[in-house]
């Protein structure tokens, strides 16, 4: 897998996230080719990473047995209908980054007929801690499975998904959770400076929390119920905290935000998807 010819279409920052978790990972620079319209972006990363560069989308595509498109969802179609005939001819696996655009879609702008994987990462694969789901349609092989698959690890979790119209839901869910958990510190850190903390300790306690409690989620067997009931002793300062966000209906308004979410995903999808 480490062999393969890779390219990247859209130098962004998910493109060198991938990259530099790839080459972390061993891949060999040789093999990894990226274009952009930006020339100084280009040459950035031609010399942190010792890749080949290119403005020209063609010249990724021939040098490439996986593509990774990584452009904005807003110029997909445009830049897949450009490289259409040169996909066609080269036949690479099409891993696509794009949010709300789907494997139908991306397959037909390509001309038809390609092995199509739609991933849905998220922004903590900057500091390789992403969460991404993948789905193929139904030309991919196993082996493409776990190339797919190897690209993504290199930056975080991979998980697949059963139906392409799962990756809604999970837009809904690590797409756009990352800003939730952000949120939440925001409301923290404010809450702890009404109650007189200054800022910079109101900040770093938060954060630390944060991370504390997810890699204690993480490492442990219980679930997150379970550990939350562990530090919430009965006539405690925790039980008090968890009623007031339990009566503000806390359960209630993250079901309501995801499903927003996941309704514009939908809508996106049916925007961006068309002719
Ligand atoms: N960042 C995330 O956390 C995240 C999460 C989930 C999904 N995604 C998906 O990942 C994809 C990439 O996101 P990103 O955050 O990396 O975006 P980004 O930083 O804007 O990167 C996209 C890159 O593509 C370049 N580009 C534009 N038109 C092009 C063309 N015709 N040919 C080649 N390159 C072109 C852009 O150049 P200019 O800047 O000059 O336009 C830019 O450098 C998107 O489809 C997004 O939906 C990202």
């Amino acid at each position: 897998m480490k062999q393969q010819k890779l390219g990247f279409i859209g130098a962004g920052n998910m493109a060198s996230s991938l990259i530099a978790g790839l080459l972390a990972d061993g891949y060999n620079p040789e093999k990894i080719w990226v274009s952009d319209p930006e020339l100084e972006k280009l040459d950035s990363l031609a010399s942190r990473f010792g890749i080949h560069t290119s403005t020209n989308n063609h010249a990724i595509v021939e040098n490439s047995q996986i593509l990774v498109l990584a452009v904005k969802p807003q110029v997909m179609q445009e830049v897949s209908k450009d490289i259409a005939p040169t996909v066609s001819r080269c036949k690479p696996l099409i891993i696509s980054l794009a949010a709300g655009i789907s494997e139908a879609a991306i397959d037909r702008w390509l001309g038809g007929g390609n092995d199509v994987v739609r991933c849905m990462p998220n922004t903590p694969a900057l500091v390789k801690t992403g969460a991404t789901a993948l789905h193929g349609n139904d030309n991919i092989s196993a082996e493409q499975r776990s190339q797919a698959e190897a690209i993504l690890r290199s930056v975080g979790l991979a998980v697949w998904v059963e139906r392409e119209e799962l990756l809604d839901a999970i837009t809904a869910l690590s797409g756009s959770g990352p800003a939730y958990f952000f949120l939440f510190m925001e409301a923290m850190e404010e809450a702890a400076m009404k109650l007189g903390l200054p800022s910079q300790t109101a900040r770093l306690l938060t954060q630390q929390t944060a991370l504390g409690a997810a890699r204690l989620a993480i490492e442990s067997e219980e679930s997150p119920a379970e550990l939350r009931k562990r530090v919430t002793s009965p006539g405690g300062t925790t039980e008090k905290a968890i009623a007031a966000f339990e009566n503000g209906q806390l359960r209630a308004m993250v079901l309501e935000a995801m499903q927003a979410a996941k309704d514009r995903s939908l809508q996106l999808s049916r925007e961006l998807g068309g002719e």
